[in-house]
């Protein structure tokens, strides 16, 4: 059945129909759809707009219908046009007169506004615990390897020595940001736009404070156009998630090499790993790799978002339709990457001697020898041709700084004495880094602990 009878001759084209309708990706608002209509009954008959007596009927028929959805023993139609229409044919079908009252002093363009801001509201939320979950693992982890030199990168080339605590601390913060990002989304969706009707409010004495009130929002739109055309909400959840992936998909290109035999840094647990269907020795970061694929995803999605919205005069246009499948698969995505990821990175085993390994290669200790002339005594710039001079003289004789004699350092710079291979040992050089921020390890151990603090 449709809701737009009278006006129209025909029955809508098999064809038109299955073009025009959403039930197959809206049905999961069912909850959301429900509840919105409860509250709207109640206000109604707060109002006096219906009498009381009817507003109950209607409730209570709505909650009969949630029920039977819950339990299985109503099935929705896919061939309905929306979840909305569904559920109003469903109660007209159940109750008469009365569930052709629902619908006053409302259009399914406020109605489907409240139902994905409820929904999206709810999975902000769910969100928001998965990465506090994800942060969780990464403090323990940080605080654990606090001590654990490995070599630091720039362009991928060994640069300095850091610990492997301090490298993962870095993507707490990013993940941190995301959470903060994810809060003041959902603090701007926190606006109920029911009363905005179809775009240009009502006549009937409405009361929009009730129905906020009823379904837990913080406040009311302010303008009915804006109330039903607003999708900025979507957008800015699919950023910060596409934001959330890009973390995610770093993290994964990192565990994914240092998988590898050329590093070695990690092993995955094998219950978060795959093997091959023909080589034998393989054991694949299958779950890492999929992350940082479905990346693409999400950012599609807020491409998808961006592109439906940016040309659509108000109020609101079918186009609008389009904003759920985006933004659902936006939201389901980043679920599933941070329920896979979270328990990966938790089982994964470190192998600090591969780390320390790659550390003592590569001069990553170059900078550490040079400041130690700077502070002998030596303007940098000279400290540092001095030092490059040295990595030149380790080369051509196969060694590096630690192990090259004390002769070699003279002949470069008579300032060297035996006290440089003390400073330039790679213990020493991170935990010497003691400047707020840096890889020492009481700076790490520190920011591990107020890490895990702040999702506490
Ligand atoms: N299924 C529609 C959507 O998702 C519901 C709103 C329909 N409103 C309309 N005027 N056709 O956007």
């Amino acid at each position: 059945m449709k809701l737009w009878t009278g006006r129209f001759k025909k029955e809508i084209s098999k064809t038109t129909n299955d073009f025009n309708s959403s039930i197959s990706f809206d049905s999961r608002m069912y909850r959301e759809d429900i509840e919105g209509s409860i509250a709207h009954a109640e206000m109604l008959g707060q109002c006096g707009i219906i009498t009381m007596e009817e507003s109950k009927d209607i409730q209570q028929g709505l909650k009969g219908i949630l029920e039977d959805i819950e339990k299985g023993d109503l099935k929705i139609d896919m061939e309905a046009e929306d979840i909305h229409t569904f559920i109003e044919g469903e109660l007209t079908k159940r109750l008469g007169a009365n569930g052709k009252r629902l619908h006053t002093a409302r259009s399914r363009n406020d109605q489907v506004a409240v139902d994905i801001k409820l929904y999206l509201k709810k999975e902000v939320k769910e969100i928001e615990e998965l990465v506090k979950g994800l942060i969780r693992v990464i403090a323990n982890k940080a605080e654990k390897y606090s001590g654990t030199v490995m070599p630091g990168y720039t362009h991928l080339q060994r640069a300095q020595p850091i610990t492997f605590g301090h490298h993962l601390l870095a993507y707490g913060e990013m993940l941190l940001r995301d959470l903060s990002r994810l809060e003041d989304c959902y603090k701007r969706m926190d606006e109920m736009p029911l009363g905005s009707c179809a775009l240009a409010g009502t006549t009937y004495p409405i009361d929009r404070n009730i129905t906020r009130e009823l379904l837990g929002f913080e406040r009311i739109t302010n303008n009915s156009l804006d109330g039903v055309s607003d999708r900025d909400f979507c957008m800015e959840l699919a950023a910060d998630l596409s934001i959330i992936m890009v973390h995610l998909s770093r993290f994964s290109e990192e565990i994914i090499m240092w998988c590898s035999w050329e590093f070695k840094f990690v092993e995955l647990d094998d219950a978060f790993s795959t093997g091959s269907s023909i080589m034998p020795q393989k054991k694949n970061p299958d779950i890492a790799e999929l992350v940082r694929g479905k990346s693409g995803r999400v950012f599609g999605d807020t491409m998808t978002l961006l592109t439906v919205m940016k040309g659509i005069a108000l109020a609101y246009n079918k186009d609008m339709q389009e904003d759920k499948e985006a933004i659902f698969d936006a939201v389901d995505t980043v679920k599933m990457c941070l329920t896979a990821f979270t328990p990966m990175l938790d089982t994964m085993r470190v192998i600090p001697e591969n780390m320390r390994k790659a550390a003592a290669g590569g001069f990553i200790n170059a900078t550490d020898c040079a400041d130690w002339l700077v502070k002998n005594g030596l303007p940098f710039r000279d400290a540092y041709k001095a030092t490059g001079e040295l990595v030149a003289r380790c080369i051509e004789l196969g060694t590096d700084l630690e192990n090259l004699p004390m002769e070699e350092y003279k002949k470069v710079c008579d300032l060297f004495n035996d006290e440089v291979y003390n400073a330039i040992s790679l213990e020493r050089c991170t935990d010497d880094r003691k400047a707020y921020g840096g890889p020492a390890r009481e700076n790490v151990k520190y920011q591990a602990e107020l890490l895990g603090e702040k999702v506490k």
